[in-house]
């Protein structure tokens, strides 16, 4: 019996049903590099990192140190029993790296959808108002408020009643809803469909805050064209509504820079990040105008564990990391190479309906018959499960799950990157056309 199938059945027999996954049999022992060990000891090439959080690779030893030298001096305080120098450091680096404007603020939690929540009292306090503006295809975590503002019903499903005061707006992903218009006239038709809602769902006078992911994430790396955020900037401004981006996936070097945002020439009021941030340890923050941050009265932010010693000492270091290795050029370098071999996919196999991206944040979406309604979602499981028995562990997105999307460590070797590729293209196209393997 070979041990990953052990522990797959000790899995089903214990963890509830609730707890998915993305591919039958998938298990991790060890991790180096862009390589992860399973429980047979095969070596599996990660396009996954955990969902985009081990961008500067697994087991990074600069990582490794800082967090058994911390561990060592101070495991836990609570920052609002006692100060500790890490959670300065490591928030005073992050308003470094990425400010809002003349002066920034930061507060650290453990997860996504803590930051996103915290983002949405902060709003509230801020502009005295209720109302978030949210999107299909986005998703904000598993919470009962981020996952009142997530779209996808598979994730939720009898899990409410959920939050009230939250208006949801169809997403501007121009492939899907561009209706044959130019992506310029689609942008100005959004735009407008925008304006409408504050007129038709929701009085501006009633909004807190818009919330959107720069690059939709679970949704299928939808790249949000930068005329349209620069078009909701504009509204928030005239409205005094603030402007939320959450780039817990999207963040740090995943598209090729700090933020998301940063292609868009946008810049919000308040940011939500996790995932990539910490290295592999949970911690998350939110970063805002110190305006808008200092609205909040004392005892409303915060909670036991956010920002823990050992945690920020993992961030501080894989910020580090990151600036020394230079991972956002090296991000760039990979989506390069991804998205040439997947435009040659697409070229070879009619089910790819769409190739997207930005930087090493790359997507295709499978449909059936070239129709955008008919997603593929049964073919890209059976891509997935070839992909894991050939060495290569990927993951997909989307509300069909018919997307398959690239998150390898940023730290990938070019041979590496190559040979998942050859598995995935290889995957891809003995399932499409019913080739042994
Ligand atoms: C854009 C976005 N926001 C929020 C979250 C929630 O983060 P967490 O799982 O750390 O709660 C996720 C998780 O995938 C995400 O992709």
């Amino acid at each position: 019996m070979q041990k990953s199938s052990d522990l797959f059945k000790r899995r089903e027999a214990i963890l509830p049903k609730g707890v998915g996954y993305f591919t039958h049999g998938a298990t991790a022992v060890r991790g180096e590099g862009a390589l992860l060990y399973d429980a047979d000891g095969r070596a599996l090439i990660d396009f996954a990192s955990g969902i985009g959080v081990t961008n500067i690779g697994h087991a990074q030893s600069t990582v490794v140190q800082a967090i058994k030298d911390q561990a060592e001096h101070l495991l836990h305080a609570c920052i609002h029993v006692a100060t500790y120098e890490p959670y300065l450091a490591l928030c005073e680096k992050l308003a470094e790296l990425l400010p809002h404007g003349d002066a920034t603020k930061v507060f650290l939690t453990n997860t996504g959808a803590e930051a996103v929540e915290n983002a949405v009292k902060i709003a509230r306090q801020a502009t005295g108002r209720a109302g978030i503006i949210c999107f299909t295809e986005g998703f904000h975590g598993r919470t009962l408020l981020a996952m009142s503002l997530t779209s996808k019903v598979g994730y939720k499903t009898h899990c409410g009643p959920f939050a009230p005061e939250i208006y949801r707006l169809q997403s501007p992903n121009y492939w899907r809803y561009g209706d044959g218009l130019s992506e310029a006239a689609f942008i100005e038709r959004e735009l407008r469909r925008f304006r409408q809602a504050l007129v038709n769902t929701v009085a501006p006078e009633q909004v807190a805050a818009v919330l959107i992911e720069p690059v939709q994430g679970e949704g299928g790396f939808v790249v949000i064209p930068p005329a349209y955020l620069q078009g909701l900037r504009q509204i928030c401004d005239e409205h005094g509504i603030l402007l939320i981006l959450d780039e817990v996936q999207s963040g740090f070097g995943r598209t090729g820079s700090w933020a998301a945002y940063e292609h868009t020439g946008v810049t919000p009021d308040i940011s939500t990040w996790a995932k990539a941030m910490g290295g592999g340890l949970p911690i998350a923050c939110v970063i805002g105008k110190a305006h808008v941050m200092d609205a909040c009265a004392p005892g409303t932010l915060g909670g036991t564990y956010g920002g823990n010693p050992v945690a920020c000492a993992s961030a501080l270091a894989t910020l580090q990391v990151m600036e020394a290795q230079n991972l956002n050029a090296r991000a760039r370098a990979i989506g390069e190479t991804v998205r040439t071999r997947f435009l040659a996919i697409q070229a070879k196999c009619p089910l790819v309906g769409d190739v997207r991206g930005i930087g090493a944040m790359q997507a295709m979406e499978f449909i059936l018959a070239g129709d955008k309604n008919q997603p593929a979602g049964a073919f890209v499981k059976e891509v997935l499960t070839d992909c894991l028995a050939k060495g290569l562990l990927i993951i997909s997105a989307g509300a069909h799950g018919n997307i398959i999307r690239t998150l390898p460590p940023l730290v990938i070797t070019d041979a590496q990157l190559t040979e998942a590729l050859d598995i995935l293209e290889r995957s891809i196209l003995e399932v499409a056309f019913g080739m042994p393997r």
